[in-house]
């Protein structure tokens, strides 16, 4: 098992002005399960394949279980990766595909295996060790690139968007069984993806990327409740977080937060001063709907109305602002009517409207 630390680690590439890393420094725990999540191009790639030793950076360190393996090639790293495309082996077995690194490595066969067995048994492909890739389906191949890497039994496992090739009922199974897999294994993982649910689901911590930087690192709940910045609010959950302009006005020593001709009263205070306009941030599901007007909520109007099966979710305006509730499926609610919205007021959270972070309540 190893611990992975990354310093400050930059890389550009030839003709490019942006950084595609950008000073990244990140701490990954003994067996701990880290996701890197972020937008197509953030750079996550590059920062898992210098982790790999197929990318060396310009500038930083890569540390893994205290040895300095900035300037390693791979196969001195002891890491294991896997790819978006599954890169098995079309003209051998199962079998060999997944024994294929143990012969690299000249292990003796009576020990290869064993190995291969229990790696195959595992990811539930002892059925299939006779056949060729061509013979199977893509979440079958897609477990044979896994099985395929966990056989070394590697001190880090890297994966790099590994369900993205599968249909989404696969994703959802490979997902479950990829996460007790990691549990049975305890490899230190990196694991990167943009689907915002897989890094909820999988991850202990989420690193949450943007343009080569990391804007936040925290466990999964905490990106969710309080994300960092407007964006990490935005990217995280379905609906995103809803973002409106308020301003927060002091009175007789309580704070009300007001929208237009409309307020509410807040159960605390918060270092912001008197009629400062901030941008709050809530979640959908953090705001109920009422079908009449209700102390402590604020009119509103329905605009479109979605069933979702196990919940509505309502578009509607307060004011000019567009804003998404999740409510129950037998809410009245319908298009162009008025409804009242009442937020649960611990949950707002504050953002600066010029930098987009996080006002941090002291
Ligand atoms: N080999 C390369 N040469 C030049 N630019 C690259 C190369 N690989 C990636 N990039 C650029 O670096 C940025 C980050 O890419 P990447 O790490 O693949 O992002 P992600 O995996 O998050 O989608 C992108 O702007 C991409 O175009
Ligand atoms: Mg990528």
């Amino acid at each position: 098992m190893a611990e992975i630390e990354i310093q400050n680690v930059t890389k550009t590439f030839s003709g490019s002005k942006q950084p595609a890393v950008n000073d990244v420094s990140l701490r990954v725990r003994d067996g701990e399960f880290m996701v890197l999540l972020g937008p197509s191009g953030c750079g996550k790639t590059t920062l898992l394949r210098m982790l790999a030793g197929l990318d060396f950076p310009d500038s930083g360190q890569i540390v893994i279980g205290g040895n300095d393996v900035t300037a390693l090639p791979p196969r001195q790293r002891q890491i294991a990766m896997v790819f978006q495309s599954y890169a098995i082996f079309p003209h051998l077995t199962v079998f060999e595909n997944i024994a294929f690194g143990l012969r690299m490595r000249r292990e003796p066969n009576d020990a290869v295996k064993p190995k291969v067995e229990r790696a195959a048994a595992m990811l539930n492909l002892e059925a299939f060790l006779g056949r060729y890739p061509a013979q199977l389906s893509g979440g079958q191949r897609q477990r044979v690139a896994v099985a395929r890497a966990i056989v070394m039994e590697p001190k880090v496992l890297l994966m790099d968007e590994p369900l993205s090739n599968l249909d989404a009922l696969l994703r959802l199974n490979f997902r479950a069984e990829l996460k007790k897999l990691v549990q049975e294994l305890g490899a230190t993982t990196i694991y990167v993806t943009h689907d915002q649910v897989e890094a909820l689901s999988l991850g202990n911590r989420i690193a949450v990327m943007r343009t080569g930087e990391i804007v936040q690192c925290a466990a999964p709940m905490q990106v969710y409740d309080r994300p960092a910045t407007e964006f990490v609010g935005s990217f995280i959950g379905n609906p995103p977080m809803n973002f409106l302009y308020g301003q927060l006005e002091w009175r007789g020593g309580a704070m009300r937060l007001v929208f237009g001709d409309h307020g509410l009263n807040l159960p605390g205070t918060y270092p912001i001063p008197d009629r400062r306009m901030v941008l709050v941030g809530v979640r959908a599901e953090n705001i109920e709907a009422l079908a009449e007007p209700t102390p402590q909520a604020l009119p509103a109007r329905a605009e479109v109305v979605e069933p979702l099966g196990s919940h509505l979710l309502i578009t509607a305006t307060l004011g000019q602002q567009s804003v998404k509730i999740v409510a129950k499926t037998d809410f009245p609610a319908f298009p162009a009517q008025p409804i009242w919205l009442r937020p649960e007021v611990d949950k707002l959270r504050w953002f600066d409207t010029e930098t987009r972070r996080e006002i941090s309540s002291v």
